[in-house]
């Protein structure tokens, strides 16, 4: 079986391969930190392993709880955010049909999400959209005292108790949440929900391939199996023993670091398949999160193209040259549409007849990677055999792993978040929380 692959060449203009071949031993060190803990943030170094050391019965486990789900719900609702929320959203736009929920024979339930926004709008209009539905909850939080979660859930459970009874609903919820600390936990135990364990050593960002992603993509009918496969094949790919050479999370981290050395402070994550859109924003908040830091940290963009052509694409070619681009580029298509012929062929299209979609689409790419290197804009290449769940596991860990790699190469704690805090604070001494009585007078004499 292929593997997803990395391809530097077209970033080579900007730093040469000396360069990025001067970071081997920093890179390779920054490897044997992340394998022997004794970095930053050693404490949460759980997701290194987790492909390969998830059991047969815990996967079963989880199996299980999603067909219990799938057999009751027509609607199941995933409530989380961050971390808790972004890689199932990620795995089930990029795998299941875009359209599934206007089938009438459709073999799955509909995932829609809450708790990622504070959007009155959007609760009621998801409120309404339950009623008379057979819908159930997977409540995922960590701490289980995270604000928007939190909201979305009291709403949900409510509504979801007041339409089926107290006692089915406690059938139709799952909480996925801390082994022993926090509101989450007390409550599942009070009330008697099926629980699942957020490991202490696994930050939100890094918790796709535990029961966070794993129960909600496999209630969405994908196979958590092949995402585990596909995660665990990386994971040996990319481990301390592989050389820098052939270790693609190594070569990224240091390419990406080079590159912001010589000025390149914006990464872009590039797509040709809207629906990647998600696996993108999954993207951002992986490196966001953990490189953002310290007053340093390159700022991960996003594009869906070719449709940001369009819109960005101007300032992608022109503007300030501080951005490098990294592009998903998936080789083959298993879907097929072909360009009809026209008899009156007033667009002028019929040069393309006979050709699949995906060819142009392949064009556009290649057309774009040339115009954007022309333009000063380095490309990293990562290529992707097929849109499969187990080459999204291996997307996962390729990059979660560089990500560690980079994160401990640019000199942060990339398993940490202080930053995230600040918002919650003034908006909590906003809202008059107890406790927050000091902060409160100082905060509103700033307004
Ligand atoms: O990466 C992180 O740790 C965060 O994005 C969290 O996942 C997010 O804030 C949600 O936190 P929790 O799962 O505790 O509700």
């Amino acid at each position: 079986m292929k593997n997803i692959g990395l391809n530097i060449d077209k970033a080579l203009g900007t730093v040469s391969k000396e360069q990025v071949y001067a970071q081997e031993a920093k890179a390779m060190e920054c490897i044997a930190t992340l394998h022997n803990g004794n970095g930053a943030g050693n404490d949460f170094l759980g997701w290194l392993h987790l492909p390969s050391s998830i059991t047969d019965a815990e996967l079963a486990d989880i199996e299980n709880t999603a067909n219990v789900l799938r057999s009751k719900c027509e609607v199941v609702v995933a409530i989380g955010i961050g971390g808790s929320y972004l890689g199932t959203k990620a795995v089930v736009e990029a795998l299941n049909n875009s359209f599934d929920w206007l089938q009438n024979d459709r073999k799955n339930p509909v995932m829609l999400y809450a708790g990622h926004n504070i959007g009155e709008d959007y609760l009621y209009e998801l409120s309404e959209v339950l009623k008379g539905k057979q819908f159930g909850i997977i409540n995922i939080s960590k701490s289980g005292t995270t604000t928007e979660p939190a909201l979305a859930f009291r709403i949900l459970k409510k509504q979801l108790e007041d339409a089926v009874g107290k006692e089915e609903a406690k059938h139709r919820i799952v909480a996925i949440t801390d082994a022993k600390r926090g509101a989450l936990r007390t409550l599942a135990d009070q009330e008697g929900y099926k629980t699942f364990i957020i490991p202490d050593n696994v930050g939100g960002r890094f918790s796709v391939l535990t029961p966070v992603g794993l129960l909600p993509i496999a209630v969405a009918g994908i196979s958590i199996r092949d995402l585990v496969a596909g995660a665990a094949s990386m994971e040996k790919a990319t481990d301390a023993s592989v050389p820098f050479a052939d270790n693609m999370a190594a070569i990224y981290a240091a390419t990406r670091n080079e590159l912001y050395k010589s000025g390149k402070k914006i990464e872009i994550l590039a797509n040709f398949h809207p629906k990647f859109h998600y696996i993108a924003e999954w993207w951002k908040q992986l490196y966001g999160e953990s490189e953002g830091k310290d007053g340093k940290g390159i700022f991960p963009a996003a594009i869906d193209l070719t449709t940001d052509l369009h819109s960005m694409g101007q300032w992608i070619q022109e503007g300030e040259r501080t951005i490098f681009e990294t592009v998903i580029s998936v080789e083959a298509m298993d879907r097929s549409v072909l360009v009809p012929t026209d008899e009156a062929n007033l667009d002028g299209l019929n040069f393309l007849a006979g050709k699949h979609v995906d060819e142009v689409n392949k064009m556009a790419e290649l057309g774009t990677q040339l115009a954007h290197v022309d333009g000063g804009v380095p490309n990293i290449k990562v290529t992707m055999p097929e849109v499969s769940a187990f080459y999204i596991g291996q997307l996962f860990y390729f990059f979660e792993k560089a990500c560690g790699i980079s994160g401990y190469m640019l000199g942060v704690n990339p398993f940490n978040q202080p930053g995230v805090e600040a918002y919650k604070k003034n908006m909590f001494a906003l809202l008059n929380k107890p406790g927050y009585e000091k902060e409160s007078e100082a905060i509103k004499a700033r307004l």
